[in-house]
């Protein structure tokens, strides 16, 4: 079976760079997805509190019968579990959740700066982790001025940034910045929640190496160093979303990708979003 290869971080452990999303999958069905997934060579899940299905993630990983370091799971501390007690609340919860006794990596969803509260919330993930209940901790939505604080005032830089990424918001500043600090960026909304599918650039470059457009945007994602978490409930689509280890893309291909860029989100900008 092909697995993803995995990325290294600067805290010694390693991550698949390929994972699936599950967002929106509902939790009386995540079990399903999740074994769809891990037999189609998945070996990373993104979840968090906020997707409400941390027990059927849990209970998909239980049941593939893998050896539990063979699978990287990351969950999240929601907007309104900041601060120290009650983001190590909010984790023993999504851990309970989990039917785990760590997670590999432990983010905080949103800075949520108008709340002031992610430095304390940065304190209790760098206890999780000295206790080994997080091997990992990083960010997602972090920018640039939000990741300067954080690096100015902790003992401890996260590893990965995750960030809403994809060929209409390729986040060029915010990835070197994440390089130059030794912190891997991570794409939500790979696929720009579907937008991908159908555009006739994608479809022109996939139809070149019999690849579909979501495929070729997966691969982008690769070659660009990014840790990509595609979702998808859809067991052909879960498969055909993995089956991206087999081509590459060229500087022709690479620059009519780049072109695609114009800043447009699908989500909330992380300094709006409480
Ligand atoms: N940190 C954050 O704030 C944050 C925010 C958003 C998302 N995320 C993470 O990032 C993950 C991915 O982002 P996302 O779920 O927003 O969007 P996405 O992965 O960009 O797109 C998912 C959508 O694309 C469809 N799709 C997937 N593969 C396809 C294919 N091969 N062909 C056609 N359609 C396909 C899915 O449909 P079906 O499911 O119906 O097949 C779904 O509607 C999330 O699940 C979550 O883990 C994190």
């Amino acid at each position: 079976m092909t697995l993803s290869p995995s990325l290294r971080l600067t805290d010694g452990h390693s991550i698949p760079q390929l994972g699936l999303g599950v967002y929106k999958v509902p939790d009386a069905t995540a079990a399903d997805t999740v074994q769809v997934a891990l037999e189609a060579g998945y070996r990373h899940i993104d979840t968090a509190a906020l997707y409400d299905n941390e027990s059927g993630v849990g209970q998909g990983i239980a049941r593939s019968g893998l050896p539990r370091d063979e699978v990287f799971v990351t969950t999240k501390v929601w907007n309104d579990r900041h601060g120290f007690d009650e983001t190590r609340r909010a984790f023993d919860e999504s851990l309970g959740k989990l039917g785990l006794d760590y997670v590999d990596l432990y983010l905080i969803h949103w800075p949520a700066p108008r709340q002031d509260r992610y430095l304390a919330t940065w304190r209790a993930l760098e206890v999780l982790r000295a206790e080994g209940r997080a091997r990992s901790i990083g960010v997602s939505n972090f920018h640039t001025h939000h990741l300067d604080r954080l690096l100015a005032e902790s003992a401890l830089a996260p590893v990965i940034n995750q960030v809403e990424l994809h060929p209409w918001l390729q986040q060029a500043a915010l990835r070197e910045y994440d390089a130059a600090h030794g912190i891997l960026t991570e794409a939500w909304s790979p696929l720009a929640r579907g937008r991908a599918i159908g555009n006739a650039t994608l479809d022109r470059i996939g139809a070149r190496h019999g690849k579909s457009a979501a495929q070729v945007v997966i691969r982008w994602h690769l070659q660009l160093g990014n840790v990509v978490i595609p979702k998808s409930v859809t067991p052909v689509r879960i498969r055909e979303n993995f089956d991206v280890f087999d081509f590459a893309l060229d500087e022709a291909d690479l620059a009519a990708i780049g072109a695609l860029d114009s800043g447009e989100r699908t989500g909330k900008d992380p300094d709006d979003l409480d």
